[in-house]
């Protein structure tokens, strides 16, 4: 059942004082192909989901957030002004929007509010972007004229990760949620900011999510080490090719050339990086000439270095990217941060059946529980509901 407005506001008014106020959305997103990629400077090929975030919110007089989280049940009060700012996580995301909003001179009152998501937690979909990008566009909107700029807005969410959160995530599950668009993935060049809209109608085949359910968490966990690798790389590459600023610059034979100076785990991680750069633009060129198994074969091998070399995977993921290389399914692989969450498979529409069928059937069989299947519907970004 998808979330609705009428969810959101029932709540609102029953914890509030009974009125209503302004409602905002924003979606979480899926990633076709550029894992990795953002904080490298590199490509990356997302799309925002139906799925998201849904809040209400009300000015309420004071310098004081009231906020409800009707999926977690639980209440916080936090000031604007106090630099520390509440202990829960889930609300430390829309205390950091709203100081983040402040810094940029967005006038920012206390507020009350209710909201709810439907992205899976941990499914690798990025909720927390959604939570972001929805109070980063709520505060523009109700304070800052709409002044700020949208990709201000999506750096808004990622200065939250990285100062109120502790994940030094790139730009991209930000970018997608304010940015996104029905029907169309976007391709984002992280180094220069530029962006192009790709319709995505993929005649013959559909995009499926399975999500595998094991948890990841990225704050504070080997997602910040493996950056800290490609930095590490980058920096020795720099010594010998001034113009590297990261991997997005480097090319295998520039990896080669500092093997012996780097250790054997960074020089892996650097060696998927580069690879997944390259990956990024190979799909866009092969969808525009409709090739979906070049697609494919593009998705299977950013899985396999994913799992063997940039380490990220799990034995489930692994095995539900079997699965689908099993039945014949175009193209899959692990999504979004990793250490858990969903695999993303391109499947013609004639295996689709057999595939979902198969892969409940064995996940079943060896972890006890069915993985959920999600049907990758792309929709719009952050915006006002009412
Ligand atoms: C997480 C981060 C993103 C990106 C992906 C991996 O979702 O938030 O910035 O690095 O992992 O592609």
């Amino acid at each position: 059942m998808r979330l609705t407005i009428d969810d959101v506001r029932s709540r609102f008014i029953k914890h509030f004082d009974g009125t209503t106020g302004s409602v905002y959305a924003s979606p979480g997103r899926i990633n076709l192909i550029g894992e990795h990629t953002d904080y490298n400077n590199g490509f990356v090929f997302p799309g925002a989901v139906q799925q998201g975030m849904i809040a209400e919110i009300k000015p309420n007089g004071t310098r004081n957030v009231n906020a409800y989280s009707i999926d977690l049940k639980d209440k916080v009060t936090f000031s604007l002004d106090d630099p520390e700012g509440p202990s829960a996580t889930w609300a430390r995301y829309i205390f950091g929007v709203c100081r983040e909003m402040m810094a940029l001179g967005v006038p920012v009152e206390g507020f009350n509010t209710a909201f709810a998501g439907d992205v899976p937690l941990g499914a690798g979909m990025s909720s927390s972007a959604a939570l972001e990008s929805c109070f980063a566009f709520a505060c523009n909107d109700l304070w800052g004229n709409n002044k700020i700029e949208k990709m201000e807005l999506a750096r808004v969410g990622q200065r939250t990760e990285h100062k109120y959160i502790g994940c030094n995530c790139g730009i991209m599950d930000q970018f997608a949620s304010v940015f996104g668009k029905a029907g169309s993935l976007m391709r984002l060049d992280c180094r220069s900011g530029e962006f192009a809209y790709f319709p995505w109608n993929p005649n013959g085949y559909k995009l499926v999510l399975v999500n595998s359910c094991v948890k990841h968490q990225l704050a504070g966990s080997p997602y910040n080490d493996r950056r800290l690798s490609c930095e590490r790389v980058a920096a020795v590459i720099a010594k010998h090719h001034s113009e590297v600023e990261t991997l997005r610059d480097a090319n295998y034979d520039y990896l080669e050339e500092v093997k012996s100076e780097v250790s054997d785990e960074d020089y892996k991680r650097a060696k998927y990086v580069i690879g997944e750069v390259d990956r990024v633009l190979k799909v866009c060129d092969a969808l525009e000439e409709g090739d979906y198994e070049t697609v494919g074969q593009m998705m299977y091998a950013t899985h396999y270095g994913l799992s063997q070399e940039y380490e990220v995977s799990c034995e489930e993921l692994d095995f539900l990217n079997d699965i689908a290389k099993d039945c014949g399914v175009t193209g899959s692989r692990i999504m979004g941060g990793g250490f858990g969450g969903c695999t993303i498979n391109l499947v013609s529409n004639e295996l689709y059946d057999n595939f979902v069928k198969t892969a409940k059937e064995k996940f079943q069989a060896k972890y006890g529980k069915e993985p959920i299947i999600i049907d990758v519907v792309i929709g719009d970004g952050s915006r006002k509901l009412c």
